[in-house]
């Protein structure tokens, strides 16, 4: 009897066990809530909001939202001070020479706002190849889930340079109907009024390029797409709105960045010694210095009308080169757990052999930030002001998050647009502060401890070097864990391309693999 007692308690206990560890697995592997998301960017409204949406800045951020909201609002000004002649050099943006490789959440929601993006991008030279890098972590690769898509192969994407990407993506906005609705104000934004009771922005004022100063009056909803300016911070409080003192903060990761162009031939690509199974994706090779080495980093992109982009970055003492002949000799200071292979350096002396003048382009990578609007008290903010992208948050480049991360506050941002039924509620914009700092601030977190390692790196007042030592202990051990296990692998992957929320690292059977198994790093 007592035996049959405690067996029946033993099956019952195995049994909430089993049931909770199952659900424990659904909770943690279930699509994140901006994947279901999806489904509604790019649809329009019925009944549109009153009063224009104006977005300041319109770079990648502004070209995004300026779409977004045109299914929202009767009327969109879409203000940048160069958007007179998009066909003109950019010099507001010091990235605008880099490779951008965009991530598979950029593209899945790109796709919905323009059922043309992949022709589109294809017209203007962009080739759609497997969202893989060949990430090599101190050399061992960690590999990209290709059995999880055995039919279709990996899901496509693709690296462009960014003055490519950055006029496709324009285009697609001018051709697209809602483009009807959409009136573009080549000039500056230089700030906005508020409403007596400081609840609302009711105005803004935009100098246009001939000097002329014009007051866009009836405003439904303001958006912050200034990039690296951050300008929303200066308007508000200009306009009388009263900021935390530590509302923004920054890191310096003291890094360079340099990009090679390479013109290559179809005729040169081919003989090129690369395993044919890497032809057909993002990068041929990407190397990443473990963190405890500095912050090294070299990869070679697929980009856009027969170029190839050669990506490298470093701490600010780690001589990034200026010459063809420093290539090499650079790429010979990286080294870790296992060496570059021969046959990437073999394809870059090639390409310093037989390329006609590639370009080259040294930048300094400035502070990351972190402008903390989710922050402050409720009531604080207008109801009607958003920031979106770098304007917001800027991460460091090396991971390629910029384009996804602004997919990513797109989607939140329409979720919550088609939520309100006629005008904006009070709590409207830190509602979308809020919601969206929930999805994106991992990636703060992620790439600002992991930085940290760096002896270069100048961590955010109120931090040090120490600070993130157990996250940089697991991510370590997620590594390891990805070079042996496929589930693993997958969890990290679909985390990278921003369509899987770090949860999926908690699921019981991925946890106890990452936990289980000892740094190889
Ligand atoms: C070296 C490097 C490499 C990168 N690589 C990648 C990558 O591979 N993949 C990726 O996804 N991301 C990458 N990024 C990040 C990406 O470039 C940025 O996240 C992206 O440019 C942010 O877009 P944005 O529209 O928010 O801002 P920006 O592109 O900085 O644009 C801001 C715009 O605002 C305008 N502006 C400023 N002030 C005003 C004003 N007062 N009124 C009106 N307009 C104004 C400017 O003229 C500009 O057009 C990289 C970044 C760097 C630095
Ligand atoms: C790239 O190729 C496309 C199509 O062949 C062409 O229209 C475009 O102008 C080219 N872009 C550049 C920057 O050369
Ligand atoms: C543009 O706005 C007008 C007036 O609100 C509306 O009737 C029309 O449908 C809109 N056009 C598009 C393409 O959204």
């Amino acid at each position: 009897m007592g035996n049959s007692h405690s067996s029946a308690y033993l099956a019952s206990t195995t049994c909430a066990l089993v049931v909770s560890g199952v659900v424990w697995h659904k909770v943690c592997t279930s699509p994140p809530p901006w994947i279901k998301e999806l489904d509604a960017l790019g649809q329009p409204r019925k009944q549109k909001l009153a009063g224009a949406a104006v977005v300041c800045g319109g770079s990648i951020a502004g070209t995004v939202a300026a779409r977004v909201l045109a299914d929202h609002f009767e009327h969109v000004i879409l203000v940048d001070p160069e958007l007179e002649d998009i066909q003109k050099a950019k010099t507001r943006i010091m990235q605008y020479n880099a490779g951008h490789v965009l991530l598979k959440l950029f593209t899945d929601g790109a796709r919905r706002l323009w059922s043309n993006f992949d022709n589109e991008l294809r017209n203007a030279g962009g080739r759609f190849v497997c969202a893989d890098f060949q990430t090599h972590y101190s050399g061992v690769s960690v590999p990209a889930p290709y059995w999880e898509y055995p039919d279709g192969g990996l899901p496509t994407t693709l690296a462009m340079r960014r003055s490519s990407s950055q006029k496709a993506l324009y285009q697609l906005l001018m051709q697209h109907p809602a483009a009807a609705n959409i009136t573009v104000w080549p000039g500056t934004v230089r700030g906005m009024k508020i409403s007596d009771n400081k609840a609302c922005i009711e105005s803004v004022v935009v100098r246009k390029l001939d000097g002329a100063q014009i007051t866009v009056a009836d405003v439904g909803l303001v958006i912050d797409c200034t990039g690296t300016t951050q300008a929303g911070m200066k308007w508000l409080e200009n306009a009388g709105i009263t900021l935390p003192a530590d509302l923004r903060c920054s890191y310096r990761p003291n890094i360079r960045y340099s990009t090679i162009c390479f013109s290559v031939s179809p005729e040169l690509e081919s003989k090129l010694p690369i395993p044919n199974s890497k032809r057909n994706t993002l990068a041929p090779y990407l190397y990443v210095e473990h963190f405890e080495y500095g912050l090294k980093a070299a990869v070679l992109l697929h980009t856009d009308n027969n170029t190839m982009q050669l990506m490298m970055s470093s701490s600010e003492d780690g001589n990034l080169p200026r010459s063809l002949s420093e290539i090499i000799p650079f790429l010979s200071t990286i080294g870790g757990h296992a060496p570059v292979p021969a046959w990437f350096v073999e394809t870059l002396e090639m390409l310093c052999e037989c390329c006609p003048e590639p370009s080259f382009d040294n930048i300094r990578i400035p502070d990351q930030s972190y402008v903390k609007y989710h922050s402050v008290p409720a009531g604080t903010l207008p109801s009607n002001f958003i920031a979106i992208g770098d304007s917001n948050l800027q991460l460091n480049p090396v991971h390629g998050q910029g384009f996804a991360k602004v997919m990513l506050n797109a989607i939140t941002l329409n979720t919550l647009l088609h939520s309100v039924s006629s005008t904006l509620p009070r709590d409207f914009s830190i509602r979308y502060f809020k919601t969206n700092a929930a999805r994106t601030e991992g990636m703060w977190d992620g790439t600002r401890m992991h930085d940290y390692a760096a002896s270069t790196c100048e961590p955010m007042a109120g931090e040090t070097r120490d600070t993130g030592r157990f996250a940089r202990w697991f991510e370590l051990k997620l590594l390891s864990a990805a070079t042996k296990y496929a589930d693993v692998a997958s969890a990290l992957w679909h985390i990278r391309h921003l369509v899987a929320s770090e949860r999926v690292l908690f699921a019981p059977m991925v946890l106890a693999k990452v936990l289980w198994t000892q740094s190889r790093f």
